[in-house]
């Protein structure tokens, strides 16, 4: 075991560290609009339910591999395995998924951070236009953008596990939450604000399909960072003190707690906006909600509060959710860094330019095939129709293969590491783990329920994404 390995100064250090990257892009504005058109509070609580009932013990089981291992998903998987080589490839997928989440959520951080500074530049007429969207992510402007994203992320993955992510999370996410806080209240007092809050928490059962209840799984899944190699990874840099079950129950709720009260600043600014919108209407996408509804609600603040007022609101959304990508982008990007440094015996400066090369080449392609390049932009045909190449990726590595890999950390748990093993993991730093009812529910619900749940999941995704037919009836 690697005794030099670095460690999470504290357990709120990791808290933090495991809800910045939980905390995302998706949790601010695609949570809400998802909850609000699916049924409302009937959707709060599916979704609650999926995370406490699923979430949560697959969770447990990826920070137990890597605490116990002391290494990322192709050290824990061939360690842990014995002399059964095949899972080494479950390994290998768990670290080429973040590599390749991290090409696509670069190049939306990038959008985000030009947006950021053209709202506070003073540009937010232009950013409201309808044609602005379409433009900016096809102009060369991006490629400015994209150097100070991957600067960051280089300059905090430098500054290692503790003086990096860690010191960085403990500052972005308590700011990131303060000023989530401040816009919920300042949107409260905006008209028609409670007839969104309505229709975001009135439950209405009757929206509730099969395709939702997926939707909802999925969503739980990404958000939490399931199935990307994250939290085994930041599993190996905890301390063996730390109790494995709370931690991942302050994570779970922290990252919930703030997709909830994100809603409670988006659906008022939707409502007052536009008092007659029927949210089924609007986007299924975070992307288009962020770049293309929000400016234009931002914009139309000014008649009440004035321009600059209003630039000031825009610039402070737009800070939130670039602190939320950070912070998520730094986790995506730690597992294939952590692999090349254990498994590759590289220095993590030398890890850090490999995956910034070889990542920025793929970031730059996928940057170029959203309008640029034509062969890129319309690179290949299935499913649903023509696809770019960061179409591609987000169908394979952001839809597809995340309950995959959470159905292989279930089956490998459950039976290759065997019970016995995870439950003398989660004793450590526990002392009332065993015979609890946690350590009943996780050893059942991992080995039976959970990987059935994901694999049909799994199963129904590739129907739909490749092949355009739903294996539910939906
Ligand atoms: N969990 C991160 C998010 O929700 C990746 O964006």
């Amino acid at each position: 075991m690697n005794t030099n390995r670095e460690q999470f100064g504290s357990k709120l250090g990791f808290i933090l560290a495991a809800a910045g990257s939980a905390v995302g892009i998706g949790n601010l504005v695609g949570f809400p609009v998802n909850a609000a058109k699916n049924g409302g509070g009937a959707f709060l609580v599916i979704y609650a339910l999926f995370v406490i009932a699923v979430c949560l013990p697959v969770m447990i089981a990826e920070l137990s591999m890597g605490r116990s291992t002391k290494k990322g998903p192709v050290g824990a998987y061939s360690g842990l395995a014995g002399s059964d080589s095949r899972w080494k490839i479950a390994g290998i997928i768990g670290v080429l998924t973040p590599f390749m989440i991290g090409i696509f959520y670069t190049v939306i951080s990038v959008w985000i951070l030009g947006y950021l500074f053209m709202a506070a530049t003073g540009e937010l007429t232009y950013l409201a236009d309808d044609g602005t969207f379409g433009s900016f992510v096809s102009s060369y402007y991006i490629f400015a953008a994209m150097i100070g994203v991957v600067a960051l992320i280089y300059l905090i993955l430098k500054m290692g596990v503790q003086e990096g992510i860690e010191k960085v999370s403990k500052i972005l996410m308590p700011t990131l939450f303060f000023m989530l806080i401040g816009l919920v209240i300042f949107v409260l007092t905006l008209d028609n604000a409670s007839a969104g809050i309505e229709f975001y928490v009135i439950p209405d059962f009757s929206k509730i399909t099969a395709s939702v209840i997926n939707g909802a799984l999925s969503q739980a899944f990404f958000s939490l960072s399931l199935g990307m190699g994250i939290l085994l990874t930041y599993g190996s840099y905890l301390s063996r003190k730390t109790n494995i079950v709370s931690s991942a129950k302050m994570v779970a709720l922290a990252d919930t707690s703030v997709a909830f009260i994100a809603g409670l600043m988006v659906m008022p600014a939707i409502f007052s906006f536009n008092p007659e919108v029927d949210p089924s209407d609007l986007s299924d996408s975070s992307v288009g909600l962020i770049f293309i509804l929000l400016p234009k609600i931002f914009l139309a603040l000014q008649v009440s509060i004035g321009f600059i007022a209003a630039s000031i609101v825009a610039t402070l959304f737009f800070l939130l959710v670039f602190f939320a990508a950070i912070t998520s982008l730094v986790s995506i990007i730690e597992v294939p860094v952590a692999y090349l440094i254990d498994e590759k015996k590289q220095s993590r400066k030398k890890a850090l330019s490999n995956i910034g090369l070889y990542g920025g080449i793929l970031t730059i392609i996928a940057s170029m095939s959203l309008g640029m390049v034509g062969f890129l932009t319309e690179m290949v045909t299935y499913g649903s129709g023509v696809k770019s190449f960061f179409d591609v990726i987000i169908d394979i590595f952001y839809d597809t293969i995340l309950p995959l890999n959470g159905l292989l950390v279930c089956l490998f748990v459950s039976y290759r590491w065997k019970k016995k093993s995870i439950n003398k993991e989660l004793s450590i730093g526990d002392d009332n783990f065993e015979g609890s009812f946690m350590q009943k529910y996780i050893n059942f619900s991992l080995g039976t329920f959970i990987p059935v749940i994901l694999l049909l999941i799994f199963l129904n995704t590739v129907a739909d994404k490749f092949f355009a037919y739903s294996l539910f009836g939906f």
